[in-house]
């Protein structure tokens, strides 16, 4: 049974971590840090555990096999770096961290502990990637030729529930939504293609969002991305903040042979449109929306059972800190090019 902390008792604690241990048969939750105290203290009440008063103390508990990093962006790499020193294994919120460095220092402790560092990349276990991935590695789309990818929505507010939340306040969250929502699509090109980006130009506005005081937040709201994959296949990430209407989370790859569409349509997660032929429509599952989840319509992302698993049985896992960080590489490199206005290359060396 793995022995597990959970630091920072928000919105993903509450939906998705601490539910998910508890339907998790090898996973116990032993306790919960939160700089708020009475959150931590409601978190235990409800789910079970006991309250510590610091990252320390709950660090020093030898009951402790595995910890949940689910705090604001600034303190990821700070937090997994020194549970992953206390010797325990790390399952950290997306995104990795804030700078280049901190991901990479956060790999290295993980090495060096030999402990296992998890990120929370929930996208690259819904029923539709997974399938999607399988399917072209067998051939079955013909080459990958180019692609499309999208994720908006009306912002984090929605998410929080809270106008003036820290998701829109650099000093906490440093990214807008490049950070929030496109480290999830950069890194699904990378599962699905199963090759790395190499190339990157951004595009990051601040179109539309606001503190409660009017003035547009300090992070960016929109952002567009030219990718090109180390085998040179193009493709776009459009991620919003903006889409009031019309939210989106697909995926289109366009191969020799046909479409393939995810998350594309209302009703069938994948579609596949052979170039001849008729087209193979799946209905696999659904992702939900922060509305659906905020009316307690919850579904299990698996990220959960991915980390206990990969724990228990010493395996590698998709979600495994080294993939993160080739995804966070590209993620820097578009904040790059939206600052320079340069096309930029970005070095992918594991
Ligand atoms: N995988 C996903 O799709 C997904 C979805 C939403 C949020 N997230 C990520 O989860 C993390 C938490 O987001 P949330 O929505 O739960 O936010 P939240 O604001 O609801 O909760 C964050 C909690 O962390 C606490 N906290 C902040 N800094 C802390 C620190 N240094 N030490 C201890 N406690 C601290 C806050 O008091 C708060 O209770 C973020 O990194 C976010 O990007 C991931």
């Amino acid at each position: 049974m793995v022995g597990i902390g959970i630091i920072g008792c928000g919105k993903i604690t509450q939906l998705r971590h601490a539910p998910e241990y508890l339907e998790n048969p090898g996973a116990h939750i032993v306790g919960f840090f939160d700089m708020d105290a009475k959150r931590a203290e409601a978190t235990a009440a409800k789910f079970g555990g006991r309250v510590y008063d610091s990252v320390v103390q709950m660090l020093a508990d030898q009951d402790i096999d595995a910890v949940s990093v689910n705090v604001a962006n600034v303190a990821h790499a700070e937090v997994s770096i020194a549970a992953l020193e206390a010797g325990k294994h790390v399952l950290c919120e997306k995104p990795m961290a804030v700078t280049r460095d901190e991901c990479e220092a956060m790999v290295a402790a993980a090495r060096k502990a030999g402990k296992r560092l998890l990120i929370g990349h929930n996208q690259r276990l819904a029923n539709a990637h997974v399938h999607a991935r399988q399917m072209i590695a067998q051939g079955l789309i013909g080459k990958p030729l180019s692609f499309r990818t999208v994720f908006g929505h009306p912002g984090p507010e929605c998410w929080t529930g809270k106008p003036d939340s820290w998701f829109l306040s650099k000093a906490a969250a440093h990214f807008g939504v490049l950070g929030d929502l496109g480290i999830h699509k950069t890194d699904l090109i990378h599962y699905l293609l199963d090759e790395p980006i190499v190339q990157v130009s951004a595009v990051l506005r601040t179109m539309d969002k606001r503190y409660t005081t009017g003035e547009l937040v300090d992070v960016e709201d929109n952002a567009l991305c030219l990718y090109e994959t180390r085998s040179g296949v193009p493709g776009s990430m459009q991620v919003s903040w903006t889409f009031y209407a019309g939210e989106d989370n697909s995926t289109r790859i366009w191969g020799t042979k046909g479409l393939l569409r995810l998350y594309d349509d209302p009703k069938y997660s994948l579609i596949w449109e052979p170039n001849q032929g008729d087209a193979e429509h799946h209905r696999l599952d659904e992702l939900t929306t922060n509305e659906d989840q905020n009316a307690g319509n919850r579904t299990n992302t698996g990220v959960i059972d991915e980390f206990i698993a990969a724990v228990s049985e010493g395996r590698p896992s998709v979600l495994d800190g080294e993939q993160a960080l080739r995804a966070m590489r590209v993620v820097f490199a578009a904040e790059e090019s939206a600052r320079t206005g340069q096309r930029v290359n970005v070095a992918q060396d594991v």
